[in-house]
């Protein structure tokens, strides 16, 4: 499948967002990535449902959102309300996350689910069938600009392997501390959807980083 790049506007500088979206969007980006924190399922808060609002008058790029918060199926109609095309709960602490994959399906999104760096890839298993990405986090969700977790690279072979079998059309997605340095490693152990934030946002020419991300990515 051919590789997709979603910067994370977590790392914009919200002084002059619309700019900065317009560079990304001018450089290729394939999706926005949206990190909803509650501050309770991560130690950080960020915004809301309105963001996606203001993000569908700035751009006509799909966005996704991902759900740190514990009670998304509270806000999963209002994330689609708000337009956003899929929405990525994670599947810790949530003893009933099925009904909350469903209920993303059901409303007409496309479903995601995240798994945090230490969460085994098998849990995956029981939601295949609702599932159109599957996220690993390569930091611990919560913070912009940390170091991608080396172990996770053998997970996104062994998830691409168990989709291969399973459900190929499932892209792996990864967040966390992705950037020009490692990008092609990633996606050579078999990742398809690529989430940046500091790497696309904290640059001077964010447009130009974005088009070399853009081409890293389809050269590798
Ligand atoms: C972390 C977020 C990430 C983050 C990525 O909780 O889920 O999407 O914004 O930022 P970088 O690319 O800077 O690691
Ligand atoms: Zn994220």
């Amino acid at each position: 499948m051919k590789p997709m790049l979603a910067p994370s506007i977590l790392s914009a500088d919200f002084a002059h967002l619309a700019e900065d979206v317009k560079a990304a969007e001018r450089g290729g980006a394939d999706y926005f990535h949206l990190d909803i924190m509650d501050s309770h399922f991560v130690p950080n808060i960020s915004f809301g449902p309105w963001i996606a609002k203001t993000m569908k008058r700035i751009t006509d790029v799909p966005l996704d959102a991902h759900l740190m918060i514990t009670k998304p199926r509270e806000y999963i109609p209002r994330f689609l309300d708000a337009g956003v095309e899929l929405l990525y709960p994670h599947i810790e602490g949530d003893y009933d996350v099925y009904r909350t994959v469903q209920m993303i399906t059901d409303l007409g999104g496309k479903a995601g689910i995240t798994l945090n760096p230490a969460t085994p890839i098998s849990s995956v298993v029981p939601l295949l069938d609702l599932l159109d990405r599957i996220m690993l986090m390569s930091v611990c969700p919560g913070f912009g600009g940390q170091s991608f977790i080396p172990s996770v690279m053998t997970k996104i072979t062994e998830l691409r392997e168990l989709l291969d079998e399973h459900k190929p059309s499932v892209r792996i997605a990864i967040d966390g501390g992705v950037k020009m340095e490692n990008i092609a490693e990633i996606r050579k152990a078999g990742a398809d959807f690529f989430i940046a934030g500091s790497a696309v946002f904290k640059t001077d020419n964010i447009e130009d980083t974005t088009r070399r991300l853009k081409a890293i990515l389809d050269g590798a």
